[in-house]
């Protein structure tokens, strides 16, 4: 009797957290092709660290139909099938399809949202899929409205708010959740979207708020730096490439904090410094630095892949830039911008002062998932989880 009594009072306390912060975790599905501990499959996802979780990614045809772009792995192996059981484990997770993303481009979208019947298409396609697999809702990650190889230029602002607009609408007949994942900084996002408008339409605007500096730009920065850091004097605020700048735009243009989901980078961006005498925020590069054994990709390190690179290899020097509330290491001619358990602690605290909507990983499978580096499985998202839950708006706390 006691434990019936006892059980009810804690699924009612859940059920109040339930409505507060949310945690939006991308999970990049190729990961299950990595080697070694860089393999992440679905079974590898804790359902209980995240509210939402997304798929990455669908892809879209010529036609404007949503198609999956790993046939094999999406439908063959039963992965969509397998993904979306994942509520089976915990009921309150909503799993999410996304498409788009970097590798997509922007043309075919260009194309679809200028073209009425394509419209109609790619969202009656996404309907299907979210059907059948019983998704819990849909993200949109065309990278980027009138940027890359667009074909509509600056229409592609209004088109995309009506493909957003008419696909809400559709939407509310199934209760089924619209977000979009966007580019964070004024001199991307200006060019990208009406911000008002496509706020009035989703639910969640996931803001990509880290890519700020990287090996494409002549000088050390930070990837995703809270604030402005000890280099940035000189540099007029509204210039400034930093996450609370980024998102005081967002609000600013007419994002209600209560849709705006701040992103947070479970990677860092790595430099090659021009001199070993000049290693700080600022210093010259040349070009890409280190990748790592599983992502295999220059100028790229997830923090799996670098937590343990700083365990093994003492010549490392971490430094922390204190006004930013961000960490970059340097070793040699190598100079690493990343996030860190406590960088992270920042900006769900920071999200929390703003009173945003909650927090967007990308991506979940870069996380510390073995345990490698002793800050335990899944370091970073029990960090945004930790946060959150002493604050008294976790959405739930269950260990797996
Ligand atoms: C999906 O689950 C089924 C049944 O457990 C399993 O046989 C299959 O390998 C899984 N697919 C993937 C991609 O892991
Ligand atoms: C795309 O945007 C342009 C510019 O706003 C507009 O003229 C055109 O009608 C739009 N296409 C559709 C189908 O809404
Ligand atoms: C943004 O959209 C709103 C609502 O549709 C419209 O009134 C406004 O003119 C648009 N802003 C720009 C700059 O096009």
């Amino acid at each position: 009797m006691k434990g019936i009594f006892l059980a009810a009072l804690l699924s009612a306390l859940i059920a109040v957290y339930a409505s507060e912060k949310v945690v939006i975790c991308y999970y990049g599905t190729w990961a299950v092709n990595r080697p070694g501990l860089g393999k992440f499959g679905v079974e590898d996802v804790n359902p209980y660290l995240c509210s939402h979780i997304i798929y990455a990614f669908a892809g879209i045809n010529s036609d404007g139909a949503v198609i999956p772009l790993d046939v094999e792995l999406d439908f063959g192996k039963d992965n969509y099938r397998n993904f979306t059981d994942l509520k089976k484990k915990n009921p309150n997770l909503k799993p999410m399809l996304a498409v788009g993303g970097w590798n997509e481009g922007s043309a075919k979208y260009s194309e679809m949202a200028a073209d009425p019947a394509k419209r109609q298409n790619f969202i009656l396609s996404a309907l299907d899929i979210i059907l059948d697999f019983q998704f819990a809702g849909f993200d949109l990650g065309w990278e980027y409205p009138n940027r890359r190889d667009t074909v509509h230029g600056v229409d592609d602002i209004e088109n995309f708010t009506q493909l957003v607009k008419e696909m809400r609408e559709e939407f509310d007949k199934h209760g089924l959740i619209l977000t979009a994942t966007v580019s964070a900084v004024e001199a991307a996002a200006a060019q990208s979207y009406n911000v008002s408008a496509i706020s009035t339409y989703l639910h969640y605007v996931n803001l990509m708020s880290y890519d700020m500096h990287g090996s494409w730009d002549s000088v050390t920065g930070h990837n995703a730096g809270l604030h402005k850091g000890d280099s940035d004097e000189a540099i007029p605020r509204e210039q400034l490439l930093t996450v609370d700048v980024a998102v005081e735009y967002w609000l600013r243009e007419g994002c209600p904090p209560e849709k705006l989901v701040l992103g947070v980078p479970f990677y860092g961006r790595t430099f090659k410094l021009q001199s070993e005498s000049n290693t700080g925020v600022r210093a010259p590069t040349d070009g890409a630095g280190i990748g790592g054994p599983y992502t295999g990709e220059v100028g790229y390190v997830g923090y799996n892949e670098f937590c343990a690179m700083l365990r093994s290899d003492p010549s490392w020097t971490i430094r922390r830039d204190f006004l930013a509330n961000v960490p970059y290491a340097v070793n040699g001619l190598n100079w690493v911008s990343y996030d860190d358990p406590e960088s992270i602690r920042d900006k769900v605290e920071y999200a929390l002062e703003k009173d945003l909507a909650g927090i967007m990983v990308w991506s979940i499978e870069t996380d510390d998932i073995h345990n490698i580096c002793g800050g335990g499985v899944y370091t970073l998202l029990n960090v945004i989880s930790d946060v959150l839950y002493e604050n008294s708006c976790h959405f739930k706390r269950q260990e797996l």
